[in-house]
């Protein structure tokens, strides 16, 4: 059996979505908050990871662990802890790229830094897949696309090699089985780099309009969001990373394709799976 932690987050529902297909027993965990709903045949166990205690008698008989270190938070090192205790075997860490290549505030990196040291501190076999940013992120322009052709934002320049979640699936499905190479770090982008005028254009391609990107101050952006009821965290982690890639494109590299044996997902592939969330 397989826990998913984060099951409801962008990557979970992928990894538990090929997982089911393949017939593999699921545990997803939830604090079950949201309206999120999980594939038929997936166990759900609900609670909140930042204190994991309440978790144990679910590890039995769980043979690897998938990692959201947001969702875990603090409890990680209880809930590895826990893990090793009750016979579990692997663990698959949902790293970032900022560790190995920095961008933004100190701060967010730390917490993948210190995550990727309790998992390899945990007794446990380990991977950790350190991802770029997730393609999935533009679906925060969602509500500007539907709404017009010009999305207004910071950065315009800032360029990453934004993941498809269905690539990071794949791989986090291998390594929870077990085939990928014990305690390795895996680095994840997408095949390409691209700036956010590029992105909002290939949305539109998908779509069939032609978009734009209009650059704001960042201050603009940042008293935005905070004007939308976001906490302080998300513009801080945003717009820090914004300004760095504008600076110095993210990291671009082959590991996709190295281990899934095709070429990695485009950015161009994944707007159009999303079409629909942008009015496409
Ligand atoms: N987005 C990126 O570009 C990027 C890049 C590199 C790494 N990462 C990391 O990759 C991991 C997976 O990301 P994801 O986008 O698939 O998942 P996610 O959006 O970070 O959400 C994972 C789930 O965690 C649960 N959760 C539990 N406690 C939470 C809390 N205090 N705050 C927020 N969520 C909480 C929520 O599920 P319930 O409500 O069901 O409990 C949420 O759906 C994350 O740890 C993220 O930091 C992301």
């Amino acid at each position: 059996m397989i826990l998913i932690t984060g099951a409801s987050g962008v990557v979970g529902r992928q990894v538990m979505n090929q997982l089911v297909h393949e017939g593999t027993t699921v545990t997803a965990v939830t604090r079950g908050t949201g309206d999120a709903r999980f594939p038929d045949g997936v166990a759900v166990v609900r609670g909140d990871l930042f204190h994991p205690e309440w978790i144990e008698a679910a590890l039995e008989g769980v043979e690897a662990l998938q990692i959201s270190p947001r969702a875990t938070g603090p409890g990680l090192g209880e809930l590895l802890r826990l893990a090793a205790a009750r016979g579990v075997r692997r663990a698959v860490l949902l790293s970032a790229t900022t560790v190995e290549y920095p961008a933004g505030e100190a701060r967010f990196a730390a917490r993948f830094k210190h995550a990727e040291e309790l998992v390899r501190n945990s007794g446990l076999d380990w991977t950790i897949l350190r991802l770029a940013d997730f393609a999935a992120n533009a679906l925060a322009w969602a509500p500007q696309i539907r709404a017009g052709d010009v999305v207004r934002g910071a950065y315009a320049r800032a360029a990453t090699s934004p993941l498809h979640e269905a690539d990071i699936a794949g791989v986090a499905v291998h390594a929870l089985r077990g085939s990928l190479r014990k305690e390795a770090i895996h680095t994840l982008t997408g095949p390409q780099s691209l700036d956010q005028v590029e992105k909002v254009r290939l949305i539109g391609t998908a779509i069939g309009r032609a978009l734009s990107f209009q650059e704001l101050p960042p201050e603009q952006v940042r008293q935005g969001m905070l004007a939308q009821g976001l906490s302080e965290e998300i513009p801080a982690r945003l717009l820090g990373s914004l300004a760095d890639y504008a600076e110095r494109p993210g990291p671009t590299t082959s590991t996709v394709e190295d281990l899934l044996g095709r070429p990695a997902l485009t950015f161009a592939d994944w707007a159009h799976d999303n079409a629909p969330a942008f009015g496409g």
